[in-house]
């Protein structure tokens, strides 16, 4: 009796200075261990007489519980005193100088993009987002192209092997139009919304890419006309391209999820060997060059999207952001843009610290 209590003491001592996860360990098997003396301890009971087991049991069954108790706090401490140790020893000096040149910059696509939403933001309008993997449903069908519409063919649309939960057909969304109805669906109208993102067809040559970037544009709203529509694109080309000459040619033309549609040109002029934003595209010198689509929202793509076309009208644009991009920064290979050779990133990019605002000009010093 003395005899256990006496070591029972001794192991609780022995498990509270151990310093370490193996000394604990060790603890455990001289103890606990299949050969610990408790074990041991235990067997005992078995060829005892029923007096002597009671007698014998409950120093040896309290001496087991309290070590057990007592293993398991240690092993507690030390695995939380080790994960503080490991903490402190891999922490970072963020205060470490910047190296002297600095190391990447942001490519001109992204440079775009945050001009797009800050000359857009101005304009009260929003930025609105929505998956690359798209259904067919909001890639063509909500967008007025039923499976039999010629259009859904002229897409070039990249489809994956496998179908929705509920037979849609799944694909790399061909153009920005599907947010369009995403946002309408979440939203409502009014809504003034801009969605820049990636684009997917499968089509390649020097200046077609199988990946590109597009930003859509969409105005809901009561009493909307062409008008406005004309409009925002001059006063966005106008503070994009950083110049007030710019004019604008709306051309007819057809897109199943407008009408009517208009196809829209910008006039330029090649001056050494670069085209150059600005004047009226028949005077001499000049030209005309497409930028993008647009069009009054098809009243059969509001009621797609769940709005009232006798209420609501609206008018959307798409515009290829790497056409523009390379225009207003002079870059003549579109093929460049996907290569990620960091000279060119040197050479082309931006600085981060270079953020695009009104007040400033939203073009990037370079
Ligand atoms: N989605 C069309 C395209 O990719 C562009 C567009 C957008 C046309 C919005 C009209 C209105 O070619």
């Amino acid at each position: 009796m003395t005899d256990i209590t006496s070591q029972t003491d001794a192991a609780l001592a022995a498990i509270a200075a151990a310093a370490s996860l193996e000394a604990l360990e060790a603890q455990r098997l001289e103890t606990l261990g299949k050969k610990g003396w408790v074990s041991l301890a235990l067997k005992t009971l078995g060829g005892m007489s029923p007096q002597e087991r009671a007698a014998a049991a409950p120093a040896i069954q309290s001496a087991r519980a309290s070590i057990a108790a007592a293993l398991d706090a240690k092993k507690a401490a030390l695995e939380a005193a080790a994960l503080e140790e490991q903490l402190a020893r891999e922490t970072i000096d963020l205060t470490l100088p910047a190296p002297a040149v600095p190391k990447g910059s942001v490519h001109p696509v992204s440079q775009v993009m945050d001009e797009l939403a800050e000359i857009f933001a101005d304009l009260g309008f929003a930025v609105a987002t929505g998956p690359e993997i798209e259904d067919d449903w909001h890639n063509f069908t909500a967008l007025n192209m039923d499976e039999t519409h010629p259009a859904r063919a002229m897409h070039d649309t990249f489809y994956f092997p496998d179908k929705t939960a509920d037979g849609k057909d799944v694909l790399l969304r061909t153009h920005t139009s599907p947010v369009q109805i995403r946002a309408m669906l979440e939203q409502g109208a009014p809504i003034r919304i801009i969605a820049p993102g990636r684009v997917y067809r499968s089509d390649s040559d020097a200046t077609h890419t199988p990946m590109f970037h597009q930003v859509e544009g969409l105005v809901v709203d009561k009493d909307i006309h062409l008008g406005h529509l004309k409009w925002t694109l001059e006063t966005f080309f106008k503070a994009f391209f950083e110049r007030e000459d710019i004019v604008l040619r709306l051309r007819p033309s057809y897109f199943p999820f407008t009408e009517p549609s208009v196809e829209v040109d910008v006039g330029y002029a090649t001056e050494g060997g670069r085209r150059v934003v600005g004047g009226h595209g028949d005077a001499p010198g000049h030209a005309w060059m497409e930028l993008g689509g647009s069009g009054m929202v098809n009243a059969r793509v509001l009621e797609f999207a769940g709005l009232d076309p006798k209420q609501w009208q609206g008018f959307a644009f798409g515009l290829g952001i790497d056409r523009i991009a390379m225009l207003k920064y002079g870059m003549n290979d579109l093929r460049a843009f996907f290569d990620g050779d960091p000279r060119w990133l040197m050479h082309y990019g931006f600085s981060p610290f270079d953020q695009p605002t009104l007040s400033a000009g939203v073009g990037a010093r370079a």
